[in-house]
């Protein structure tokens, strides 16, 4: 491991306070993290991840009271969201203040924020001293980085250190939802479940108090993302398909009924568990692109609970640019 990999909270809370670019972990994925008020730095976190400047960043802060640097509008239903779900993999897009740099925002009026779940990230947020802008520690449109090894073999010797806070634990991103006065829009959805939301907000007869996949109001929802190098394509029936290709690697949640006609299969929960299928998700997808298949298969999830997010995300890595 190099001295650049560690669990060096102190350093890596200097390094950041000092304009550097600090990859860590996060319960949700591991994120590459900037002083969110300094563009110089915020501006290398684009640089090194090759992320168009239109695609905003999440900002990340370690309690509840350091909301008040990013926004002065907290409407009722997000504070009961907060109130639920901080620290937590839940992202909530807020009206910025001014001094929010509008790098950071793509320019939008609105800023992204959550308060993640991880002691070693938040022990790191509170060393910098100041809202951490991190978008997920992996080139853009690649496979999200779920462990330190990951970081350093996307990113190494690009960054400033990896602060290793161990294998992420729920293993997809947070869900990311925009809220107003009388409703609650999920704009990606993540660890935080569609029913974990209604449970809080409940529902209205009228309309939508979720509205399972939001407007395009997301600009980093892009059709193509997650993506291994593999070609990936999402088959429903797999008893009805057929392939000319000779070496297939399978993405299933569950042992498949004919597990002849794959070269290797990634089973992510042999009982079907989400939770156990979602903290496995990306490593298992790496391992499949590094086999050297001609094509990876990936069954969809149930869906429901966390099978909405890996749906998301097997049909977004199934999109060629
Ligand atoms: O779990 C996570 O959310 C991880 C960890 C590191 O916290 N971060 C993450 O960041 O997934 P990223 O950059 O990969 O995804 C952020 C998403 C993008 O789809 C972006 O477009 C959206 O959040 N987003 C950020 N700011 C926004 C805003 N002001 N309005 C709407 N969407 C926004
Ligand atoms: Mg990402």
């Amino acid at each position: 491991m190099s001295s650049l990999q560690g669990s060096d909270v102190a350093r890596a809370g200097r390094l950041l306070r000092e304009g550097g670019v600090v990859a860590f972990g996060t319960e949700t994925v591991y994120g590459l993290g900037a002083d969110a008020f300094n563009t110089n730095a915020v501006a290398r976190v684009f640089d090194v991840k090759n992320r168009p400047k239109f695609d905003p960043l999440i900002v990340h802060i370690a309690e509840r009271s350091w909301l008040s640097r990013l926004t002065n509008e907290v409407p009722d239903i997000a504070e009961k969201l907060i109130d639920r779900f901080w620290p937590g993999p839940l992202t909530v897009i807020f009206p910025k203040i001014r001094a929010v740099p509008d790098l950071v925002t793509s320019g939008l009026p609105t800023v992204a924020v959550r308060m993640p779940d991880h002691p070693l990230a938040v022990q790191l947020i509170e060393a910098a001293g100041t809202p951490i802008a991190a978008p997920s520690a992996n080139p853009f449109g690649r496979l999200s980085p779920t462990c330190a090894e990951h970081v350093a073999e996307q990113l190494g010797g690009q960054i400033d250190y990896i602060l290793d806070g161990g294998p992420c634990r729920v293993g997809v991103e947070s869900t990311v939802v925009q809220v107003d006065d009388h409703r609650v829009g999920i704009l990606r959805h993540g660890g935080i479940t569609v029913e974990q939301l209604e449970e809080v907000i409940g529902r209205v007869v009228d309309g939508q108090t979720v509205v399972a996949s939001g407007p395009a109001e997301s600009p980093g929802m892009l059709p193509q993302h997650y993506a291994p190098s593999t070609r990936l394509k999402v088959v429903d029936d797999l008893a009805a398909w057929a392939t000319s290709e000779s070496k297939v690697g399978l993405l299933s949640l569950q042992p498949p009924e004919d597990s002849t006609r794959f070269a290797v299969i990634e089973v992510l929960s042999p009982s079907g568990n989400l939770v156990e299928a979602a903290a496995n998700f990306f490593s298992a997808l790496r391992r499949l692109d590094a086999a050297a298949v001609d094509l990876i298969i990936a069954k969809p999830f149930p869906e429901a609970g966390l099978g909405r997010a890996l749906n998301d995300r097997i049909q977004r890595a199934s999109v060629r640019a």
